[in-house]
């Protein structure tokens, strides 16, 4: 589509209503609406008897409810992927699927007679009146929290709720809805909808597969998106061409998910990913929003996937900064690395995304100087910026104290990324020495010991700690008692002067 009409048809969907919206999304779908029905209950056998058993026993709480209960997105995903996962979405949806399709799709429908397969909507006066009060989830929620003797929260604006588990399983539920958005990067209005259309408004076709847990249809899972074939195909998709102006999130999530599963974009996908980056307008995504899923794209270590990617899209666009990938920028994460491997082993446990981020954006300074993010983050993303001006005195022999005077106003972090970006020896050689050696040392003796020892309050005390702090950096006066010595020393000279 050329450009001026592509940006028209944007601007229609985004002023249209919210009915008129998702008939666009039908309209241009990337996806055909196709069901596909495959039982997979021997594959749901391998999972952990934990999760099994939760699952077994969320599909039987389902029916007593009269409700249809579906596993959802990354944990359908990655069981055929074989990878763990211990975050389950489950989806309620009214009885049998998609009462509430939207006219257009119920359009499409006809147009794929053997696809959809309408069995039309189960009057039930009873749930329908429970499910006007809302109050479906919020009972199943109870219940599955009276089973588990867990903990459960509940939202009843957004109809969502979350049950932790022992053992680190998280569980997310919600009820089945459509959203629609009022502007690219807004966050969605949702309504009620059937399975179909909650699967249809989901980023990725390998995220659309719904799993039945109820007990007659225990295993079977629902693909109406071809996302089975892209499993197969290790292929990303999108449903729809506006699904990244819709939710820009969704951009980081398929570089994430494309790093960790080495799947590629596929190929509309992958235009419509860099026309959102390039052309999209982000003013309205909150920074907040946007950097927690920076925080999961850099959790761990940046792999070659994920660089390429980076290379390819301009992904910091969706900060609005513009940096490039600098040469050496691979190399300066090898070492960010092993340095970060080295202090961790000393329970050294900081933020590291912080950091892997920071080699990335560090020298979009005057932007990153406007964000309102938390002061520790934004002195790390500058540090580079900040203390360049501090290498060269690094490069030069610096006795201890000289050293530990610099260094002393730096956190770990902000060295860490010095010492990443450092390309001389004497430099990173300088760095550890303070970070393995002299910034442990300190003193075992305080003021008090001095004013113990005959020395009126004032400036003096200092200056004393301060010497004694000098010789220890000096490798000497290893023990509390030579301090103590040497700081009584240092007291008769003073006690001696001004007699
Ligand atoms: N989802 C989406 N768009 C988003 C976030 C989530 O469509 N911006 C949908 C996807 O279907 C996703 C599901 O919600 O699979 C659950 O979201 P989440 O738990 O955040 O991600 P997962 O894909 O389950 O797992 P992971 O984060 O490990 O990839």
């Amino acid at each position: 589509m050329e450009n001026s009409s592509r940006k028209e048809l944007l601007a229609a969907y985004y002023a249209a209503t919210p009915e008129d919206q998702s008939k666009y999304r039908y309209q241009y779908s990337l996806v055909e609406i196709k069901k596909r029905e495959e039982d997979i209950s021997s594959l749901l056998a391998r999972l952990p008897g934990d999760v099994l058993n939760f699952l077994e026993i969320a599909g039987e709480l389902a029916d007593k409810q009269e409700v249809k209960a579906y596993l959802i997105g990354g944990m359908v995903r990655d069981l055929f992927l074989g990878l763990e996962n211990r975050d389950l979405d489950i989806v309620l949806a009214p009885g049998p699927e998609a009462p509430e399709l939207n006219p257009d799709l119920e359009r499409r429908k006809e147009a794929h007679p053997p696809g959809l397969g309408n069995r039309g909507q189960v009057s039930n006066p009873e749930l329908e009146k429970r499910k006007e009060k809302g109050d479906i989830l919020e009972n199943y929620l109870r219940e599955l929290a009276d089973v588990f003797q867990a903990e459960y929260s509940y939202n009843s604006k957004f109809r969502t709720g979350n049950l932790l588990l022992p053992a680190g399983l998280n569980v997310d539920l919600a009820e089945a809805r459509r959203e629609f958005y009022q502007y690219s990067g807004a966050l969605p209005e949702v309504e009620a909808a059937g399975i179909i259309e909650d699967l249809f408004r989901r980023d990725y076709t390998i995220n659309s597969l719904a799993l039945v847990l109820n007990r007659v249809e225990w295993g079977c899972l629902l693909d109406y998106f071809q996302g089975l074939e892209d499993l197969q195909e290790a292929s990303l998709r999108v449903l729809h061409s506006f699904s990244f102006l819709d939710d820009p999130t969704r951009i980081v999530r398929g570089i994430r998910l494309a790093a960790k599963t080495a799947f590629s974009f596929a190929r509309e996908t992958s235009v419509l990913l860099q026309e959102a980056l390039t052309g999209g307008d982000f003013s309205h995504l909150s920074l907040e929003r946007i950097l927690k899923e920076f925080e999961f794209l850099f959790a761990s270590p940046v792999n070659s996937n994920l660089f390429s990617l980076l290379q390819q899209y301009p992904l910091f666009n969706l900060l609005n900064l513009e940096v490039g990938i600098r040469e050496g920028l691979e190399e300066e994460l090898e070492k960010l690395e092993s340095y970060l491997a080295e202090f961790r082993e000393k329970n050294y446990n900081r933020e590291e995304w912080v950091l892997r981020l920071a080699l990335f954006i560090g020298d979009a300074g005057e932007e990153l100087k406007k964000w309102q993010v938390r002061t520790d983050y934004k002195e790390i993303f500058l540090a580079y910026e900040s203390y360049q001006s501090l290498l060269p005195e690094l490069a030069q022999p610096l006795a201890a104290d000289e050293l530990v005077e610099k260094l002393k106003p730096l956190q770990d972090e902000e060295l860490l990324i010095l010492l990443a970006r450092s390309r001389n020896k004497e430099v990173e050689e300088n760095i550890l020495r303070y970070l393995r050696k002299l910034k442990n040392i300190g003193l075992e003796i305080t003021g008090k010991d001095l004013l113990a020892n005959g020395l009126e309050p004032g400036p003096v005390i200092g200056e004393i700690l301060a010497r004694v702090y000098r010789q220890r950096l000096k490798g000497k006066l290893s023990s509390r008692t030579e301090q103590l010595a040497y700081a009584r020393s240092l007291v008769r000279e003073v006690k001696g002067k001004k007699e």
